[in-house]
């Protein structure tokens, strides 16, 4: 069991971001796909990347892959798995799935058919009928792809982007996962300016923080593999003795938030406290169209208000107007906006964007307007 496949799963856009966060933690050898990233591992490493991933979704342990067209096939592969070298006689397992363009296409029938196949397999290993299921919990996945099955344990639980420190959340928040792929996609550091003029619940500047300060992203929430036997308990101990001891304490940063909104400075700040980064983020209460630069250089990333999910269309192109008015003559200043709002760029008169990535927030589809200024 020495030698297990790891798969960062992510939302569509992210691949390189969490590739390149997979090398930084030395990882090589990555399979990147829509939607996620493949890699070889030990068990000693599911600590490791479910504290340390900033901007996947979760981490999942692959048991197997194979064709299946009939429900037959799917138990017979599932039930051929050895389901019993992770899952102990007490496990509680749960199974989710997911079906696109295949067969294969009730999944709730997949999931029972998996969950048939799982009980059969442990029934014969552990000689019993009769599941206590008291004890840890293994959430098995079963997602089929163009009629390929893919079984896996969710070694994560929860996903990624919940933290633990985010209590409360404005009514337009972005994932803390996207958030800091928008930081990890920009060119800031912790030398930087950087400012979001608009930062609601203030996930942007506190992901920033997090990394500037290498903070590991996990290290305030448990993980549903914390207890698995699979996974030696030293390597969790190990992973956070050594996670804290990588946080910087001598980093000084620049970081400013904005919003109209006082209830919303109120949750930043409460939520910058809980990520323990306080003292590096100053929030305060300003309309951005009293927004005045006088630096030279700078960042500015900001999730904008958009019609789907808040605002109103008149509002909006107002906004636009002042934002215009204040960075079209800043071009030291590198400017990044997330927006479902294709109108944005129109708008935006400074230049035409560097580069436009396509991302999701949640189920929306938004763009990641990146305008590159001079250097300092
Ligand atoms: C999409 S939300 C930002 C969400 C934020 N990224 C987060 O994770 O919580 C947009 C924010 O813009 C703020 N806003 C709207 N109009 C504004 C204005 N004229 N000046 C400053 N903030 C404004 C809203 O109060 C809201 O919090």
């Amino acid at each position: 069991m020495d030698k297990i496949t790891l798969t960062a799963t992510l939302s569509f856009g992210l691949e390189a971001v969490v590739k390149r966060e997979l090398q930084a933690l030395g990882f090589s050898d990555l399979r990147v796909s829509d939607g996620k990233v493949e890699l070889d591992a030990t068990p000693e490493d599911i600590p490791t990347l479910n504290l340390w991933l900033r901007s996947a979704d979760r981490v999942l342990l692959k048991m197997g892959e194979f064709g299946a067209k009939d429900f037959d096939t799917l138990f017979e592969q599932t039930y051929a798995l050895p389901w019993e070298e992770w899952i102990p006689e007490d496990g509680v397992f749960t199974v989710t799935g997911s079906s696109v363009k295949s067969q294969l296409e009730s999944v709730r029938t997949c999931q029972s058919i998996v969950k048939k196949a799982v009980v059969e397999r442990l029934s014969e290993e552990y000689d019993t009928t009769w599941f206590e299921e008291t004890g840890a919990e293994y959430p098995i996945k079963v997602s089929v792809r163009n009629d390929v099955a893919t079984l896996t344990l969710d070694t994560s639980g929860t996903g990624l982007n919940r933290r633990g420190y985010r209590k409360q959340a404005g009514r337009a928040a972005i994932k803390e996962t996207l958030a800091a792929a928008l930081v990890q996609l920009s060119f800031w550091n912790n030398g930087r300016l950087l400012i979001d003029p608009m930062c609601g619940s203030g996930t942007i500047l506190i992901e920033a923080a997090m990394i500037g300060r290498n903070i590991a992203p996990g290290l305030k929430r448990s993980f549903a593999s914390e207890d698995w036997a699979g996974i030696p308990s030293t390597a969790w101990e190990q992973a956070r003795k050594h996670a804290r001891s990588c946080i910087k304490s001598d980093v000084e940063m620049q970081l400013f938030g904005y919003d109209l909104d006082e209830e919303m400075l109120f949750a930043s700040k409460s939520n910058a406290k809980a990520a323990g980064v306080k003292k590096d983020i100053r929030f305060e209460q300003k309309d951005v169209r009293d927004l005045w630069i006088d630096q030279e250089h700078g960042i500015v990333i900001s999730n904008f208000p958009y019609g789907v999910r808040m605002g109103n269309f008149q509002e909006l192109n107002q906004l636009y107007i002042s934002f215009n008015k204040i960075f079209k003559k800043k071009n030291g200043w590198s400017v990044y906006v997330l927006t479902a709002d294709k109108k944005f760029p129109d708008y935006f008169k400074r230049a035409r964007p560097n580069k436009t990535r396509k991302l999701f927030n949640g189920a929306i589809e938004v763009a990641y307007y990146q305008y590159f200024g001079k250097k300092p």
